[in-house]
């Protein structure tokens, strides 16, 4: 694996690790925190009853209210501003006219592209009162995620980062799914490298300052294993366990790691009611 002065790099993906200068950190902040301030917008509105279309719809409202566009809507034929996954669906599943359930736990994840720069982030909503094992799941996927991140220096690895995921979650006997992993983005929204969320330390890429790339870890309760159902996108797990994922944007920095993709109102994990089900 090489790496390569972002700004001397063909504006495409081509094998090497894109380094980004300081404009780059300034326009992936500013991309990173319409993100969160559209996910914190979502808290109050994912409900009983409500349709993941209806997000969907308010993602894209944001979106060109703020001079932003979805990244994933049109991208390699995906329909949508948002990927709306409930419950068994690991990642990817399209915002329908069905309304949520009162129990359902859902991951919305939102990329917008701001002034070229792509922010990419998601985070798990409850909908009404959830069953204590899915609060539960939500807890170690969000604290894996954060652990992922604290991996994360100049001089540690891509193996780092997917040894702290792995083994705190595999300690809670939940399992990584190994088949979506984190990417580089930056003006591309999935570029070089893959960030996998298990590995074994001091394995993988090097990591040095000025990359760019998201830390996504999906979580099951269950078993790894997923399938991608006939619509081509929605994936979900095999023995249909409960599945939860968070992700933020991250760049590696001199002294470690920014995160670009902070709620600036603490929603990073938002606030969920869970009981006896
Ligand atoms: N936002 C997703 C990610 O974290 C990608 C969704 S691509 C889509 O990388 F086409 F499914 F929308
Ligand atoms: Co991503
Ligand atoms: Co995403």
């Amino acid at each position: 694996m090489t790496y390569i002065d972002a700004a001397a790099a063909p504006l495409r993906k081509n094998g090497q690790i894109k380094i980004y200068g300081p404009e780059a950190f300034e326009g992936m902040r500013k991309a990173g925190q319409l993100v969160a301030r559209c996910l914190d917008m979502l808290v109050p509105e994912v409900q009983p009853g409500v349709p993941t279309d209806r997000i969907d719809r308010l993602v894209f409202e944001f979106a060109m209210d703020h001079g932003a566009y979805p990244a994933t809507l049109m991208y390699r034929g995906y329909p949508r501003s948002t990927c709306t996954s409930i419950n068994h669906v690991v990642c990817h599943g399209i915002p329908n006219d069905k309304p949520l359930r009162e129990g359902d736990i859902v991951n919305v994840d939102v990329t917008l592209i701001l002034d070229g720069w792509h922010g990419d982030s998601s985070r798990m909503y409850g909908v009404g009162e959830i069953p204590r094992k899915a609060e539960r799941l939500i807890d170690v996927t969000f604290e894996s995620m954060n652990r992922g991140i604290a991996a994360i220096r100049p001089g540690a690895t891509a193996g780092d980062i997917g040894f702290a995921i792995e083994s705190f979650v595999e300690g809670h006997n939940m399992s990584v799914v190994r088949d979506f992993c984190g990417h580089g983005l930056g003006r591309l929204f999935h570029d070089e490298p893959n960030i996998v969320h298990a590995g074994r330390r001091g394995e993988g890429v090097p990591l040095r300052a000025g990359m760019l790339f998201t830390v996504e870890p999906m979580i099951n309760l269950g078993r790894p294993h997923v399938k991608v159902l006939s619509d081509g996108w929605t994936a979900v797990t095999r023995d249909r366990s409960l599945s939860a994922q968070f992700e933020h944007t991250v760049g590696v920095t001199e002294t470690g790691v920014e995160v670009f993709t902070y709620s600036p109102m603490g929603l990073d994990k938002p606030p969920v009611i869970s009981g006896r089900h």
